[in-house]
Formats: C-alpha cells, structure tokens, sequence
C-alpha cells in the first residue's frame, strides 16, 4: 500500500489531497480538498498575484488538516508528501512548497516536488487506468499544450501555444465584451443563444505545418468586431461568442488531427491510443464535441476526466508522487528542491 499526500498551491486553487494504491487494484482518491480563490480575483478580473499568495498562506493549513481528516489517514500513515513545485506563481509555490518541507521534516517522511504539468499528464491513469504511450491536450487559463505522454517523467511537448494560452483567450474575450470573469463558462453561455455563422473570424494556424497554436490573431479580430458594432447588445454578444467559440474549435480539431496522425505514425505498436484532455477549458462543450468527433474518425479512444480532476487539483499532485515512487524516480525531485515559476 502507497499513499501520498498532495499539495497544490501554483495558481488560484488551494488545494490538498490524500490518494492510495494497494498493489494490482485501481488507485482510490482518499479526500480532495479545493479552495478556489476566484471570488477574490473576480472583482479584477483576473488572477492577482498577491492576493493568491496571501490567500494560500491563510488557507492552507486548513486545507491539508482537512485532507487528512476527510481521509482517515494518519500523517504517520502517509508514504510521503507531494507538493507542486512549479510552474506558476512563485508566491503560491512558495507557500506550498515550504510547507510540505515543514511537514515532511516533522514527520519524518519524504518530500517530492511535483511539476504540475505532470500532474495534468498522470491524471487519466488515476482515472482511467491509461497505458502509456497517449496523446494528452492541455487547455487551461496558462497552458495550451498537446503531449505526448511516454511513461513517468518521459513527456515530449509536441505543440504548444505562441502567444496566448486559450483559457486566456476566452477570459480576454470575456473582458471586451463585458461578461464576468472566468470568463470560459460565461462565454460558452452566451454562445448558447447566439449565431456562429455571423462573425467570420480567422481560425489562427489551420493548415500550418508548424504544429502549434496561436490565438491573439483571433483575439484581435474580436475586438475589431466588437468595436464595429458597439454598443453591443446582448444578442450581438451572443453572436460574437458563438463565432468565437466555432473559430476556437474549429482551430483546436485542425492542430489536434495533426497530432492524431503523427501519433499513429510514431507508436504504430499503441494498439488502444487515446487522447486525454485536461485543464479548464476541456469543460466547454462544443470543444469536446469537436474533439470528440475527430477522436472517433481517427479511432482514438476519447478520455476526458471528471472535471474536479480536469482543473487544478490536489489529488492528482499525490498521484504524480505515486506514479514516481513505483517508477523509482521520487528521489530526483527531494527537499533541496526550491520552487520554479518556469519549469
Ligand atoms: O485549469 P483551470 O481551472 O486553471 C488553470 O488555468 O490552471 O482553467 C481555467 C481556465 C480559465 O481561463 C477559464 O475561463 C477556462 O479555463 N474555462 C473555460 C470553461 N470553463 C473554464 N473555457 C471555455 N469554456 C468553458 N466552459
Ligand atoms: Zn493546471
């Protein structure tokens, strides 16, 4: 038996976790606490540093007692602590780095630093039980990435974003045309009521050789739009949104077919590939259809996790530690470790 307890503090979500692996059997998520701050940031717009920081610090120390209780486990009966070391904010991965040292240290167990991102990557084995190698789309409000995931602590980043990040798109999005943030899911309710087919926004990249995204020209093509036309009403809104978000998908499928072939063409042997989502943006609906769609034409299995553990999360920080204590590789990542925005 293996359990770990997960730390999670990069971005705007406090968050605290304990999971277990009893041998062969599936692993089991043994609490899953999340804090999310964005009450705090809406009234900006946006994440605020500073105010994430001081949030963590208030928060956390509650978050990991909760976690423990909510599991039943012991701090004596854990294997070790996992803590997200980075990317992200540096003030948050300060927070929650140095406290899993201090409780590592205290309780005699080992630390592991945890890359986030590879959180996001493990986090379909945790649910589904995935065998490496598969294709992995990262779409949240900082990353936009497609990988190619080969086992533990072996990714190969085939594609990602050359200005903005799409969550980042949608929230941007969001703030022009004065819908509240985060801005994703108020886009996509909007969208719901309006016409697609009025705007003819560009699809940034479609085509390219080149296999990554690009999403300012679109942004750009946005506000050009809604400057046309303002005031805006609220069908108008609609409209830009509905366009907006078919231009998203219909970008996304073309980057993302590229990545299917070139999968197929690399690991022939892979009989069951799959393409995993994760991140915020895997919520919107006419996205997954997209994707969805063209995972069924290429005969990929499409796997998108729960949404607790789609967006950012504590338990699949725990997993990463249990993923890397099986592999032997916990120890290259240990309480020297200091936090890394850019990783
Ligand atoms: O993964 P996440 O919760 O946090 C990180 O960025 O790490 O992703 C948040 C992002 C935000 O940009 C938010 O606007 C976007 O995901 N998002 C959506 C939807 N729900 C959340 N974007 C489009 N459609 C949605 N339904
Ligand atoms: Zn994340």
């Amino acid at each position: 038996m293996i359990r770990v307890l997960g730390i999670e503090t990069s971005c705007d979500e406090t968050a605290a976790s304990v999971v277990a692996l009893d041998g062969g059997a599936a692993p089991e998520i043994l609490s899953n606490v999340v804090l999310s701050q964005i009450e705090e940031h809406a009234a900006f717009g946006g994440v605020v540093p500073e105010i994430a920081a001081r949030a963590h610090v208030e928060a956390l120390d509650g978050i990991v007692e909760a976690a423990l209780a909510d599991s039943a486990v012991s701090l004596d009966e854990v294997d070790a602590i996992a803590a997200t070391a980075g990317p992200g904010l540096v003030g948050g991965l300060i927070v929650g780095l140095m406290t899993a040292k201090a409780i590592a240290a205290a309780a005699n167990k080992p630390l592991i630093a945890i890359n986030h991102l590879e959180g996001h990557a493990l986090t379909a084995r945790l649910t589904d039980g995935l065998d490496f190698p598969y294709l992995l789309l990262l779409v949240s409000g900082g990353h936009t990435q497609i990988v190619a995931v080969r086992g533990v602590g072996d990714y190969q980043r085939w594609a990602t974003t050359i200005d903005d990040a799409l969550g980042e798109a949608f929230d941007k999005t969001a703030k022009m045309l004065g819908l509240p943030y985060p801005g994703g899911p108020n886009v996509e309710k909007a969208a719901a009521t309006g016409d697609a087919g009025r705007f003819a926004f560009p699809r940034p990249m479609k085509g390219s050789a080149q296999p990554d995204f690009s999403f300012s020209g679109l942004k750009t093509a946005v506000r050009q739009a809604a400057t046309a036309i303002a005031p805006l009403s609220d069908q108008d809104v609609a409209d830009i949104c509905a366009s907006f978000q078919a231009a998203v998908a219909d970008a996304l499928g073309d980057r993302v077919g590229r990545a299917l072939a070139r999968f197929r063409q690399e690991f022939p042997d892979q009989a069951k590939p799959a393409l995993v989502v994760a991140g915020g943006v895997a919520a919107n609906r006419a996205i997954k259809a997209t994707l969805e769609a063209l995972c069924s034409q290429a005969g990929f299995a499409f796997v998108a996790p729960p949404q607790k553990l789609c967006t950012d999360n504590a338990a699949m920080i725990a997993w990463a530690g249990i993923e890397r204590l099986r592999a032997g590789i916990a120890d290259e990542n240990t309480a020297d470790f200091v936090p890394r925005s850019r990783w």
